[in-house]
């Protein structure tokens, strides 16, 4: 995910676009960029890095200009560098642009058949090379833009300018970008707390929507190059606010971010009409021949461990072994060189797993991480790497991550269950075609969380929480479990619902709340008897279910029904309204929910 701005006004556009762009950075900063359009000239600037290291390059007075461009990268294609830093210039054109193009190798090659040379490892330099092209075929600067949009799929939020014409062109299509509208000046922004200082008058530009700048106007028109009307709305926020998309935390943000983090993440990757999963970037050993699979990470990377686990057992029928980073590193693990170690980290540079990677290097093990920031040690340092694309995840509580590596696990789970012949295709056309849903289910969850601000006023002052839960549901309560310590503080064990009787029913009483999750699964008798253990002790259980009819459903003391699915997604659907819990609690008792005490992002030492 990366942040875009733009201005064209009365005023000097540089320092406007810096400190706007300073806002943006919690959604990528590992490189960043200025262009401003001057007399028919425009100067570009690009660092490695954040915002304050380009400062640095624009600080020679070279800037000066009324209308620009900024970016600030969160790398998907093209490790972060200045090469690959936006705006991308081709001759006279420069763009910058979030999202991701997906056909982006067949248009370089394209292009490149046409002449064009790249200069850049990205996706996006496929974007002024076409407005170019069309340029050069005598197509105007606006139209070339629009027959531009209609061959790129996937998605973008793009800013684009050229030397010739004092003309700022924006358009978005699935990523999201929205207009300023102030007094005799008009912004461009990836959202509204960017440039909130300087109006609060937006346009929510809509997928295939352009915004063109000519003159001290703005019209808008669609890529079929109809005249489009769109509201001005005014949005009644402060700027602190803003900065988290007018979510209280970044926690609560990304916990809604999910749906298009998921999407995001699938982006790209199926090719349903064949019943396939695209992986091709990755040199997998031959699967034939692998007798183990090793998943190995820290904290909530390893409960989406566990669920992977089930995920390939169930399907691949290959063993799977799941370690914690700490634990593995010290254990002389009994490694052979026909096995895969799948490390997962949010940061991908957490000291542990990386040290979990080094491990299966030396045993000659094929490594493959499964990271959400590109350039970080893990993506760069194993074998291979899939990135899920949630954006920077700046609440330490990790959240979004968790659910698109899951998302990661199962589309790899299906790749390699079409490999080993496991799944024909129509069994991988219908596992496709649920993991598609898997958003909108989510959304729909988001969209009735009052039950669960109600519970979360019930059980606040409650000291300890215990969470049970079978089978894959066993890591999703142990994801629910770490959520509440984490950032409530309040004591909260997990327990495989099957372990009660081994000690955990000890600690059963009216005081202490019990989270259940018990769907309608194989598992369902044996989870509702545990439920009868728990009431006959006067116990008090909140249970999370995809069953509406669940038969202990009015002897709990509160039901919370997610969407169903099929078995391997259930967790990612049956997380979400447990990361709500813990928020909710947590936001209750004014813990400090971002960065909550003893903890950091991440754990960068062992
Ligand atoms: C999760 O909410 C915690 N912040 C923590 O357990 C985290 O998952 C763990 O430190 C692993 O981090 P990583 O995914 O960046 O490797």
């Amino acid at each position: 995910m990366c942040g875009i701005v733009g201005y064209k006004g009365k005023d000097e556009a540089c320092d406007i676009l810096i400190n706007a762009l300073k806002k943006l950075e919690y959604r990528g900063y590992d490189s960043a960029g200025i262009a401003i359009w001057h007399n028919n000239k425009i100067a570009v600037g690009r660092k490695k890095g954040k915002v304050d290291d380009l400062r640095k390059v624009i600080s020679n007075g070279n800037f000066k200009g009324t209308m620009g461009l900024a970016h600030t990268r969160w790398a998907t294609h093209g490790e972060p560098s200045e090469r690959n830093a936006h705006p991308h210039r081709v001759r006279d054109v420069v763009v910058v642009h979030n999202g991701i193009i997906e056909n982006y190798i067949e248009l370089k090659e394209k292009l490149r058949n046409e002449g064009h040379k790249f200069a850049s490892d990205t996706d996006t330099e496929v974007i002024p090379h076409l407005i170019i092209s069309h340029l050069d075929k005598g197509k105007d600067f606006i139209e070339a833009v629009r027959l531009t949009l209609k061959e790129l799929h996937g998605s973008y939020a793009v800013g684009i300018m050229r030397e010739k014409e004092q003309i700022m062109i924006a358009a978005r299509k699935e990523s999201p970008l929205i207009v300023g509208v102030g007094n005799k000046e008009f912004f461009i922004a990836s959202d509204a707390p960017a440039v909130i200082d300087r109006t609060n008058r937006f346009i929510f530009l809509e997928d295939n929507d352009m915004a063109v700048f000519r003159d001290d106007e703005m019209f808008l028109m669609n890529t079929d190059g109809e005249k489009v009307e769109r509201k001005i709305h005014t949005v009644n926020w402060t700027g602190a606010m803003a900065e988290k998309g007018g979510y209280r935390h970044f926690m609560l943000k990304e916990i809604f971010e999910q749906p298009r983090a998921i999407s995001e993440t699938l982006l790209g990757r199926f090719k349903e009409e064949k019943g396939q999963v695209d992986f091709e970037e990755l040199a997998l050993p031959d699967l034939k021949k692998v007798k183990k699979i090793w998943m190995v990470a820290c904290g909530t990377s390893y409960h989406a461990c566990m669920i992977g686990k089930h995920m390939f057992e169930a399907n691949l029928r290959i063993p799977v072994e799941t370690d914690i980073a700490s634990e593995f590193r010290y254990r002389n693990p009994i490694l052979s060189e026909n096995d895969i170690l799948i490390l997962v980290s949010q940061s991908g540079e957490t000291a542990d797993t990386i040290a979990a990677m080094k491990e299966g290097k030396r045993n000659g093990v094929y490594t493959l991480s499964i990271c959400n920031v590109l350039g970080s040690t893990l993506a760069r340092d194993a074998d291979g790497v899939i990135f899920t694309h949630a954006g920077p995840e700046i609440g330490v509580a990790s959240t979004k991550a968790f659910t698109t590596q899951i998302s990661v696990f199962f589309m790899l789970m299906l790749h390699m269950a079409k490999k080993l012949g496991k799944m024909d295709t129509d069994e991988i056309r219908d596992m496709i075609a649920e993991i598609k849903k898997i958003p909108h289910k989510i959304q729909t969850i988001l969209d009735h969380i009052s039950p669960l601000e109600e519970l979360a006023r019930r059980y606040m002052t409650c000291k300890d929480f215990l969470y049970i839960g079978r089978g894959i549901h066993y890591p999703t309560v142990m994801e629910g479990a770490l959520k509440l310590k984490e950032i409530s503080y309040i004591h909260a064990e997990a327990y495989a619902a099957g372990e009660m009787k081994h000690g955990p029913i000890a600690l059963i009483d009216e005081n202490l709340p019990v989270v259940v999750v018990s769907p309608r699964d194989q598992t369902y008798q044996k989870t509702c008897g545990n439920i009868e253990e728990v009431l006959a002790r006067r116990g008090r259980l909140i249970l999370f279910t995809d069953d509406p009819s669940h038969e202990m459903a009015d002897r709990v003391d509160a039901v919370f029904t997610v969407p169903e699915t099929i078995y391997e997604l259930l967790p990612i659907l049956c997380v979400v309204p447990l990361q709500l819990i813990a928020y909710y609690i947590a936001n209750l008792l004014g813990t400090d929910v971002d960065q909550p005490r003893n903890l950091a992002k991440s754990v960068t030492v062992e």
